[in-house]
């Protein structure tokens, strides 16, 4: 744990779950977050590391009630939090929910601004595991003094509770924000369309330093199963997600995943990759226009790398152990993370065919 950082033991390794928003945007209900719950369960995401269940905008009723207190809009949650949170831990999953530092969330809902201490205490008293403050509504706030009234609320709320930072990156959070959350969203929202996948990609470049064990950049939630994605995009969009050591938040429909959604979502190669407990991000060494390669260090010595294929047509990729900062003598075994297997032949340097909009992910291992 480097200094100055949270020392509350969560989110130890990126934190992974599932959030309403990509797919079901403020259509929230007890009824969704229940099935999907379940479905994380019998899809083997919960045994694949999945954990939160987390409700995004769209929870709260127009009002507080006469205490100053958060309503759950009772025609969508008619039995409270209280009750979701008790569903989804007797799944094994914990819960997260949603609020806004500003005046009103970007919904137009009731947000926490003056309220933090108040909302952190609600949010634990319910059972939730897991907060995410959004930045609308906030004009003329600073974000580090308010997200760091946030951490103070959260301190004294009496639970631990994962602290999602979402400021878009406007204010530089890599360079404040592991003081005070757990992850702290990087850049503006995803899409679900390869170039929104890309353009977010590309921002990442840089922000490895600040990441490690507790706190986490995050280059927003998945996109894998949304929109028109080919199968292959989804791959790669899951693969440097791993890479990046980002929060894996899956953001599609759980309850009616495709199968090879599904075996994306759960790979458990390029999960463990992204859970490595040593933590650190990659760091992208290689960048033109048809293609990227990253790398990152993992426990016990070894390397991931990502070959990306940018382009519209198949080719091949090829890195030097020079490239890995490796002695050229050095003699590696190398494993295709997606095939699950390992890659015979010469051992001095790595090569790939890519296809297009898609990542073969190596893990090396000097021996
Ligand atoms: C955005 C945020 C999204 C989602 C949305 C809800 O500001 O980046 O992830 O939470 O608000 O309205």
């Amino acid at each position: 744990m480097g200094i100055g950082r949270l020392s509350d033991g969560l989110a130890r390794t990126p934190p992974m779950g599932w959030n309403s928003w990509n797919f079901f945007k403020g259509n929230v209900d007890e009824r969704l977050v229940i099935e999907t719950a379940e479905a994380m369960v019998s899809s083997g995401m919960r045994d694949a590391g999945y954990r939160y269940v987390v409700i995004d905008d769209g929870w709260m009723a127009p009002e507080r009630d006469r205490f100053g207190d958060f309503v759950p809009e009772p025609s969508r949650f008619p039995r409270g939090m209280a009750y979701v949170a008790e569903r989804v831990h007797a799944l094994g999953l914990g819960l997260g929910i949603y609020t806004d530092a500003g005046t009103m969330t970007c919904m137009g809902l009731p947000a926490s601004l003056g309220y933090e201490f108040r909302d952190a205490r609600r949010f634990a008293s319910w059972g939730v595991d897991y907060v995410k403050v959004d930045w609308c509504h906030t004009d003329g706030l600073g974000p580090r003094a308010l997200y760091a009234k946030w951490a103070s609320a959260f301190q004294g709320a009496g639970r631990p509770m994962v602290f999602s930072i979402c400021e878009w990156g406007r204010a530089h959070p890599w360079e404040w924000a592991g003081t005070l959350g757990h992850l702290w969203r990087t850049t503006w929202d995803i899409q679900p369309d390869w170039s929104s996948i890309t353009a977010i990609l590309d921002r990442q470049s840089g922000l490895h330093p600040y990441a490690g064990p507790g706190h986490w950049n995050d280059p927003d939630m998945l996109e894998v199963g949304n929109g028109q994605l080919t199968a292959d995009e989804n791959r790669a969009h899951f693969a440097l997600w791993a890479m990046l050591a980002a929060p894996l938040m899956a953001g599609n429909d759980i309850r009616a995943m495709p199968t090879d959604v599904r075996e994306t979502l759960t790979a458990p190669e390029l999960v463990a990759l992204n859970q490595d407990p040593v933590g650190k991000q990659a760091r992208r060494i290689r960048h033109d226009e048809t293609g990227d390669v990253w790398v990152r260090e993992l426990a016990g010595g070894d390397l991931a790398i990502a070959l990306l294929n940018l382009g519209d047509v198949a080719r091949e990729i090829h890195v030097g152990l020079e490239d890995l900062a490796l002695a050229p003598e050095t003699r590696v075994r190398i494993r295709d993370l997606w095939q699950r297997a390992d890659v015979p032949g010469s051992r001095d340097d790595v090569s790939a065919h890519v296809r297009p909009h898609s990542a073969t992910v190596l893990r090396i291992a000097r021996y």
